[in-house]
């Protein structure tokens, strides 16, 4: 049986055409995935299905019905249900009212706190969340945001359910969580369209994949037993193979003096201790790279390197002059302001921009859009209206573009494609070579292991252990592959620490 059918569905935004007469089958009780590059259409189609934005001509059939949603209510009704690539969540409100907002419908008794809280938690019990559903939004980490989008999923029941790349935020032990709560809905019969970047995981998780690229239906596979072709779907997705390039190498060992240095710093917040005797040097002229679990301290380093944090005790020192770059975990919350567009988000970083004539600011646009290849309909759209990837990229792009020397960077790639994944390793490591001083925080090992001079690992607030890259660049195919293949055996004494076992 069919669970959707697109049957020629375009839309435009002005002249840009950002679905271009899609037509593809998602069968009932499939984990369907959908792939492409940065702006290639991918939410924008998952958004008409859910009722947000409307497509301009084609039909779409919901288990044989033709449907055309006015909202997402709507959508809701019909039994979809999605999670964005950017949350949909009210920061004020906690875990139980974001949930059941909206949701009044199914429950029949009309709203009803102590029940909703008693489905809530075991549901919470059930799928193992370790949601606290009283916290408020506010004071939740962003895997644990997606949790909550995820509750809202199981408390309305919905058969359809749509993951706009939820692994992008997640380390690997919780995607392999995230990949359980799957396929629990796969036994319960529900139908799963997820998108997402990352070629290994589709291969395992998908019974069948569709590739959209600039807004058309390029390729489509089955995937049922797990023999999907890997090069030929990741041609499909950048289009001609030779668009992968990414000339920069590792530089042999340059001037690699200290740059930043926390020793003993203990950071305690809302009676936590966030970092806990934490001693981090980074040098110049290295990658640093900081593997762990999330919620071991990563907002704690960022927040004191940063100069956001005073409260900790220890010591902080700095031996270079100016200024710090950061890609934030959370682009959403803090890179960007979402009215405005491209060339204005840059400025605000920037040194005396602050009155710039407009066409000065739309000339820095035009050379960032180029520059780094953002995919964008207009030059003037405001930020908030570029895909998730093309985001990221402007925030990179801006950040690396300075005359910083300590660059702090966290999640660099998240919900970029692997073209332009490539393309942002090979900056890092020109930066590195360069002779700056380049954190790089990541929930992606093989991205760490690809990049890092030194890896240290993150546990409870403290660095358990830091490794030197010759203790596991030997493992390496090659630098600067797409996919590279770390030793299984590094990875899983890595993974360990990750989790506090050392062994010893
Ligand atoms: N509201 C909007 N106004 C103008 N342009 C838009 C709007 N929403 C999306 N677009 C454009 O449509 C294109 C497709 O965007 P979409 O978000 O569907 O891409 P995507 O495939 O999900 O990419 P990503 O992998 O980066 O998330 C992009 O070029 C984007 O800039
Ligand atoms: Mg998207």
């Amino acid at each position: 049986m069919k669970a959707v059918e697109f049957i020629e569905v375009t839309r435009k935004f002005g002249n840009f055409k950002a679905n271009d007469e899609i037509s593809f089958d998602i069968k009932s009780n499939d984990v369907h995935c959908i792939l492409g590059e940065n702006g290639a259409g991918k939410s924008t189609l998952m958004n008409i299905l859910f009722g947000i934005i409307k497509k301009d001509s084609g039909k779409m059939k919901i288990f044989g019905e033709e449907k055309d949603f006015k909202s997402p209510l709507d959508a809701i009704k019909n039994g979809i249900g999605m999670v964005h690539q950017h949350f949909m969540l009210i920061e004020d409100f906690t875990v139980l009212e974001n949930v059941i907002l909206g949701n009044e419908i199914t429950l029949k008794t009309g709203i009803d706190f102590k029940r909703s809280e008693l489905i809530l938690n075991e549901l919470v019990e059930k799928y193992s969340l370790g949601l606290d559903v009283n916290a408020r939004i506010s004071e939740l980490s962003i895997g644990q945001q997606q949790k909550v989008e995820i509750l809202k999923l199981l408390f309305r029941e919905s058969d359809i359910l749509i993951f706009d790349e939820p692994t992008a935020v997640l380390s690997p032990v919780e995607t392999d969580r995230f990949f359980k709560i799957i396929g629990t809905f796969k036994n319960d019969g529900k139908t799963i369209i997820f998108i997402t970047h990352k070629l290994n995981e589709v291969k395992y998780i998908s019974d069948r994949v569709s590739v959209l690229r600039k807004g058309k239906l390029v390729y489509e596979s089955d995937n049922a037993d797990k023999d999907l072709n890997i090069p030929e779907l990741s041609r499909a997705i950048v289009g001609e193979l030779s668009e992968i390039s990414n000339p920069v190498k590792r530089a042999a060992e340059i001037n690699t003096s200290d740059a930043v240095v926390l020793e003993n710093i203990n950071l305690v917040l809302n009676e936590l201790n966030v970092l806990n005797g934490l001693d981090l040097k980074l040098k110049k002229g290295e990658i640093h790279g900081i593997c762990g679990v999330e919620g071991n301290g990563q907002s704690g380093i960022v927040d004191v390197i940063y100069g956001i944090e005073k409260n900790f005790t220890g010591s902080f020192k700095k031996y270079i002059e100016g200024g710090i770059s950061l890609v934030p975990d959370d682009r959403k919350r803090k890179g960007f302001i979402k009215e405005y567009n491209i060339g204005e988000n840059i400025s605000l970083k920037g040194k005396n921009l602050n009155y710039l004539p407009e066409k000065r600011i739309n000339e820095i646009s035009g050379k960032i859009i180029s520059e780094n290849d953002i995919r964008v309909s207009d030059i003037e759209s405001p930020m908030g209206d570029l895909s998730g990837g093309n985001q990221q990229k402007v925030i990179f792009a801006r950040e690396s573009d300075s005359e910083n020397y300590v660059i702090v960077l966290v999640h660099p790639t998240r919900g970029v494609d692997i073209n332009a994944s490539a393309f942002i390793h090979g900056r890092i490591l020109k930066l590195r070579n360069e002779g700056k001083a380049v954190l790089v925080i990541s929930s992606d090992l093989d991205e760490l292991i690809l990049l890092s001079d030194r890896l240290s690992v993150l546990y409870k607030g403290k660095i358990l252990k830091t490794f030197a890259r010759k203790d596991f660049s030997g493992y390496i195919k090659e630098e600067n592959e797409v996919e590279l293949t770390a030793d299984p055996d590094f990875l899983q004494s890595i993974g360990k620490l990750m989790t506090g076992i050392t062994d010893e």
